[in-house]
């Protein structure tokens, strides 16, 4: 899978971009403002914590106690497993992603405690090299429109969850009347021009009870929290007219914060917090 924005992410990285490390070094997703209008958006130190109160949000949902084994599946450099961690003793983390690079990168970053690191595993989330019944929580930050299949990734987590276990993730949920839209943005030729790559956001919150029913499990949470994440294109954006992409690649990817921006703020494409339990 090619996704272009982590490729260029790395390599921003490896040449000491600073406002890129500030922002995206830990988490590689949205931000969450509680106050959005109180958001600063010309500075990284402030994305970096919305990035971080992101997880949080979504720690938060998954009520996650000592002594218990949670996976990230899609965890990108670790830092929600990171976040948990310094919060949360005596866990068992396990991150997973199919990109190795990421994983080399999360492996330097994590710092032990109670005498435990992360393990990092590579993999794909659709088939989850995990004993059934491994895990009490299964998190998923805003990667699950990358997966190959929602179907199989809720079914895999449903598997490796535990009795008592919870499944929480994060993603972008289009409003029914969106649904049409959303399966126009994934022609192969928009996604092979699209700055973040094959994204599928299909799945209303229609589809999810459907496909959880499938999985054998119940959407028990869906909150929309897409106003405080809306500051995050303001700040993408002036990232991008800084940054080294020119001419018709700088102005396709402005043109699709400005229609993510849009859709957000109509509540066509909700940015959702979802808690999954068994069924
Ligand atoms: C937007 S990033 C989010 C990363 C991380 N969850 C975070 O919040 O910082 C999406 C992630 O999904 C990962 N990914 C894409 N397809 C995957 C797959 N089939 N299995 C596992 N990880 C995948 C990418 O490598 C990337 O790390």
């Amino acid at each position: 899978m090619t996704l272009p924005y982590i490729d260029h992410l790395l390599s921003q990285l490896a040449r000491g971009n600073t406002a890129l490390e500030q922002s995206f070094g830990r988490h590689i997703h949205w931000g969450y403002w509680p106050e959005p209008a109180a958001a600063q958006p010309e500075r990284s130190e402030d994305y970096a914590r919305a990035a971080e109160r992101l997880s949080l949000e979504l720690l938060d949902l998954a009520d996650i106690a000592p002594g218990m084994r949670v996976l990230d599946a899609g965890c990108g450099f670790g830092g929600t497993l990171a976040c948990l961690q310094e919060r949360v003793e005596r866990l068992d983390l396990t991150g997973l992603n199919i990109d190795p690079r990421q994983l080399q990168r999360a492996a330097h970053l994590a710092r032990p405690r109670d005498g435990r690191l992360p393990r990092f595993v590579a993999g794909d989330a659709c088939t989850l090299p995990f004993a059934d019944a491994s895990f009490d929580r299964v998190l998923a930050v805003e990667c699950i429109f990358h997966f190959p299949s929602r179907a199989a990734f809720l079914a895999e987590a449903r598997r490796v969850l535990r009795p008592g276990g919870a499944l929480v993730i994060s993603d972008f949920v289009p409003a029914r009347s969106w649904v049409p839209m959303t399966r126009m943005a994934r022609w192969p030729s928009l996604e092979r021009l699209n700055l973040f790559g094959a994204c599928d956001v299909t799945c209303s919150a229609a589809g999810y009870r459907n496909l959880a029913a499938e999985a054998g499990l119940n959407v028990t949470t869906l909150r929309d929290i897409t106003r405080h994440t809306l500051p995050t294109y303001a700040f993408l954006g002036r990232m991008l007219a800084r940054g080294t992409r020119r001419g018709a690649g700088q102005r396709m990817a402005q043109g699709g914060l400005r229609l993510l921006d849009l859709v957000g703020r109509t509540g066509l494409l909700r940015y959702s917090l979802l808690r999954f339990d068994p069924a």
